[in-house]
């Protein structure tokens, strides 16, 4: 293979950068050109499409966001959609294809893969850090220590007031972003999706008193949780533990942001490194990972259906932390 094309798709994530990085200097050391693809699946089906020299990936590994941009399209989902992006493939002289995202990115590279013959390689970029096939994502270690941050200061200011603060962190489905944050940040609970009597078990909290012993608390919400947002949450508890003072930070997509840590930085370098090894191998339909601190290969199937499950050990942990 001589052609290979590379975009990033879906949210955004800090390693990003480094990881287009590792994909277009692997490849020249092995003789194959890298094709950037603008925007993801819509640049793609636009033709916006231009060759990567490693100098031009040159000041980029210490860098947030992705500098090929990324986008969600729907018309990538039809056949039309598709077949626009295969032409333009074709006319570029595209052999494979290498994709940095999350399991939405995979979902669309595993149909396209149904209806034209260009192997397709993953690389999971996603802060969710919610992929079968790989201990960890790309941008995951550094949304975290974003919102640790954030959680370290609204610690300050809750102790000063004797508040009882829900900060919400991203997390659509998944609320691994959640888990591991509240752990480093000493949260009192964590309220995620994939544990429904979370809420119970706050209420329980809240009615035992925490207040014997502390007078702030920290309640992480992940934004997928079942019994809605913090701000719900919060009105619920003001309604029912009125002599709290209840306050809610929504974190946004400041945790999308920012300068990746050197934890990410050489994730993304080492499955940069895998994909071209992998898409030079002649491998198809499948996405690098890093499990337990080996190069692994999962076929999107796996890595986009089957999310990559909560520890119940860091849960329990939470809890006795938090007496
Ligand atoms: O990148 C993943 C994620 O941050 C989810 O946790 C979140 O729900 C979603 O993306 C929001 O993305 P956007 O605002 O770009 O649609």
């Amino acid at each position: 293979m001589e052609n290979v094309g590379l975009l990033t798709s879906g949210g955004d994530a800090p390693g990003m950068n480094a990881c287009l990085r590792a994909v277009v200097r692997a490849a020249y050391q092995y003789g194959i050109r890298i094709y950037g693809i603008k925007r993801g699946f819509a640049g793609l089906i636009d033709g916006e499409i231009g060759e990567l020299s490693p100098e031009k990936v040159s000041n980029i590994v210490h860098k947030g966001g992705t500098f090929l941009k990324s986008a969600r399209r729907d018309e990538f989902r039809t056949y039309e959609g598709m077949k626009k992006a295969y032409d333009q493939i074709q006319s570029a002289g595209i052999e494979g294809m290498i994709v940095i995202g999350g399991d939405g990115t995979f979902a669309g590279a595993k149909d396209f893969q149904s209806y034209f013959d260009i192997p397709f390689v993953g690389i999971p970029g996603t802060i969710d850090n919610d992929l079968y096939g790989t201990d960890f994502t790309i941008g995951y270690d550094t949304a975290l220590n974003t919102v640790v941050e954030a959680i370290d200061k609204i610690r300050d200011t809750a102790t000063s007031h004797d508040r009882l603060f829900f900060v919400e962190v991203m997390g659509r489905d998944a609320g691994l972003i959640a888990l591991r944050s509240g752990l480093a940040s000493g949260a009192e609970a964590i309220l995620i999706p994939e544990s429904a009597s979370d809420i119970d078990k706050l209420h329980q909290q809240l009615k035992e008193g925490w207040g014997r012993t502390k007078q702030s608390h920290i309640v992480v919400v992940a934004e997928g949780d079942e019994s809605g947002g913090a701000f719900q949450i919060a009105d619920d508890v003001r309604e029912n533990y009125p002599h709290l003072d209840t306050k809610v930070t929504v974190l946004g997509h400041v945790q999308r942001g920012g300068r990746p840590t050197a934890m990410d930085r050489v994730l993304a370098s080492r499955l940069g490194v895998g994909a071209v090894n992998a898409i030079g191998e002649g491998q198809q339909g499948i996405m690098v990972g890093v499990q337990k601190r080996e190069i692994v290969y999962s076929p999107f199937e796996k890595a986009s259906k089957h999310h990559q499950t909560v520890e119940g050990n860091l849960m329990k942990l939470v809890d006795i932390l938090a007496q």
